[in-house]
């Protein structure tokens, strides 16, 4: 079901946990599965040089999480709003379709981080 790149970031998901004192917290579920994620981001001069997930989700989920935790690093706030699942599916190498809307929930997560920081922020 899943290609060997999911299945490598699901059995070794990378920024696993909490930031403690995060510039930014999003949480977001999606309500026919139940699924839970949670992304927090430490920002430095409007770039994110940390991010990390805490997901109670299926193995998309997780493999999403990991991936896009990884690319938002180094990336500036402005680059990470423009990041979409389309994006992080692609960098995964494609996901089932009835798999899609995982990958949904890791974008969601990292725009309401990014929200959160930006109304702590003003
Ligand atoms: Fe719910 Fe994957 S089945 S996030």
């Amino acid at each position: 079901m899943y290609n060997e790149k999911v299945m490598d970031a699901f059995k070794n998901p990378k920024n696993v946990g909490e930031i403690e004192n995060a510039d930014g917290v999003g949480l977001v579920g999606n309500e026919s599965c139940g699924d839970i994620m949670q992304i927090f981001l430490k920002i430095e001069n409007d770039i994110i040089i940390d991010a990390k997930f805490k997901t109670f989700g299926c193995a998309a989920a997780i493999a999403t999480s990991s991936t896009a935790t990884e690319m938002v690093k180094g990336m500036t706030v402005k680059e990470a709003l423009e990041l979409t699942n389309k994006k992080v599916v692609e960098t995964l190498g494609g996901l089932p379709a009835q798999k899609i809307h995982c990958s949904v929930l890791a974008e969601e997560a990292i725009k309401k981080a990014i929200e959160d920081y930006q109304s702590k922020k003003a």
